[in-house]
């Protein structure tokens, strides 16, 4: 069997002691004869797989009593509607924070539902950095403000919380959820996709402050209202079983490794030795990105010799590290250091890094 380092920003490595647990049960869950994947939702086996689930991920996340844990699909992409459509309530316009691609997105799908008041944009910048917060023109009486933690495309991310006093906090954490602990008190509203730190594509989280939701825009499909599928235990219709369980599986992990603590000291020091291998390289390599809000996920960096390009991929390759080319908008190269990335991965990649700029610098 040969096992590669994936580098790719999702779908994205995932823990292989999880891989192997969910291969010997693949025929047979717990003496039940079935695969998961061929379980009904309604079942008793495959409700205590999702109750198990959802409990644990709150335990990790410490999840206040007053918060839903829904578990949905239609990628973090349908929550760019799902939440103007919840979360307006009766207000006409709502904070958006700019700082790079998936902002963007989010930004376009809500001026569909309400006015969008963009209170601060890096797009000027490239998105290389995060606008100071003192910068930014917020509307106190907006629905609610969105933002990007981690911007997966150019690898920005946030090391502080914005503090919207009343006005609640929605954070696109598709990139950077259980990457360190949160308070998610601080927030009315987080949202991923599972596909880089929870688990399989299909599967996407939202966890909302349960006075957030039951007043709907006019027309909102029954399958984007937040309260049905919370009244519903995310099983109004056929859930991603499949991926749920895995999540579960992935939960269950990030205990093992020590919960958040123990993810956030780990990935850390991974990104602290991308980095340090990017900033020592003598301008080999470089990062495009402000050193305050470099992400600890996503590390792009350039060549300083673009036409070396292909063969880093290609000599890359070889030696098992992948998907390392850089987003298409943006270029040269990035390295997702998500949990699952094991720390030998690092390791080898910034070896590798040192041996081609000694042999083209
Ligand atoms: C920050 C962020 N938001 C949203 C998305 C879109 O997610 P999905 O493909 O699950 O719709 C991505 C995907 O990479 C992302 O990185």
């Amino acid at each position: 069997m040969k096992r590669i380092f994936n580098f790719s920003a999702g779908p994205a490595m995932l823990p292989q002691s999880v891989l192997e647990q969910a291969q010997a049960e693949m025929l047979d869950w717990n003496g039940s004869g079935m695969s998961v994947m061929e379980m009904s939702h309604r079942g008793h086996e495959y409700m205590s797989i999702a109750a198990e689930a959802e409990a644990d991920l709150r335990e990790i996340m410490g999840i206040p009593s007053n918060y839903k844990v829904l578990f949905l699909q239609g990628g973090a992409s349908s929550q760019f509607a799902m939440i103007p459509q919840n979360l307006l309530r009766g207000k006409g316009t709502a904070d958006y924070v700019d700082t790079g691609d998936w902002s963007d997105k989010a930004i376009m799908e809500a001026k569909r539902y309400g006015k969008v008041n963009v209170v601060a944009s890096s797009k000027i910048g490239n998105y290389t950095s995060v606008p100071a917060f003192d910068t930014w023109t917020r509307d106190a009486n907006a629905a609610y403000l969105h933002y990007t933690p981690n911007e997966t495309i150019r690898g920005v991310e946030f090391g502080w919380i914005p503090e919207t006093g009343d006005v609640p906090l929605v954070a696109d954490m598709s990139s950077t959820i259980l990457s360190r602990p949160l308070d998610v008190s601080k927030f009315g509203l987080i949202y991923a996709g599972a596909q880089k730190n929870i688990g399989p594509a299909g599967l996407t989280i939202v966890i909302v402050r349960d006075d957030l939701i039951g007043e709907t825009l006019p027309g909102t499909p029954t399958m984007f209202d937040y309260k049905i599928h919370a009244d519903n235990e995310s099983m109004y219709n056929t859930p991603a079983t499949y991926s749920w369980y895995l999540a579960g599986l992935v939960f269950k992990w990030i205990k093992q490794q020590g919960g958040l603590a123990g993810m956030a000291t780990l990935n850390q020091r991974k990104a602290q030795k991308l980095y340090t291998a990017i900033e020592t390289s003598g301008g080999f390599y470089h990062s495009p990105v402000a050193p305050d809000c470099r992400s600890w996920m996503n590390v792009p960096f350039i060549l300083a010799n673009a036409e070396l390009d292909k063969s880093f991929l290609s000599e890359a390759a070889q030696q098992g590290l992948m998907t390392l080319k850089g987003h298409r908008l943006f270029g040269g190269m990035r390295a997702s250091l998500y949990n699952a990335m094991p720390e030998a991965g690092v390791d080898t990649l910034v070896s590798f890094m040192q041996d081609f700029a000694k042999k083209n610098g």
